[in-house]
């Protein structure tokens, strides 16, 4: 386990109540836990602002009775293959699909990635989980 280093910090009482109800809500137990997790999603977020080695969940929704959308959505998925560990395909109801795809590559072709499949017309719905591989965290 990582040694553990105490430090004092100010800041403005009004800002530490909302803070405290801020957390509270979340589901906190204590301060430090929730300003440990901002620091590390401010670090997660500089990795993909660095173009670093990453990881990362797309979401699509969308109805594949539209064959044109379906043949888009697997032209893209094979021109980006390096980027992708794996596609989990989810039959919604009669219309509608519900794809993961499972990404690690350099943040800039994740990122671009995402927008191509975003972008495609017919996409109900595009989500993005950007997470680290964990090297550079503490
Ligand atoms: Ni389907």
């Amino acid at each position: 386990m990582a040694k553990l280093v105490r430090f004092g910090m100010s800041l403005e009482e009004e800002l530490l109540a909302q803070f405290d109800r801020h957390i509270q809500k979340k589901k906190y137990t204590n301060r430090s836990e929730a300003i440990r997790d901002l620091i590390r999603d401010d670090l997660v977020k500089q990795e993909w602002r660095d173009n670093k080695e990453v990881t990362g969940a797309i979401t699509l929704v969308y109805d594949h009775h539209l064959r044109e959308l379906v043949n888009k959505i697997l032209d893209i998925q094979h021109d980006d293959h390096t980027c992708i560990v794996s596609t989990q395909h989810i039959h919604l109801d009669h219309h509608h699909c519900f794809e993961i795809i499972v990404t690690k590559g350099k943040s800039r072709n994740i990122e671009g990635l995402y927008q191509k499949l975003k972008s495609i017309k017919g996409v109900k719905h595009a989500g993005f989980t950007k997470a680290t591989l964990g090297n550079d965290l503490s």
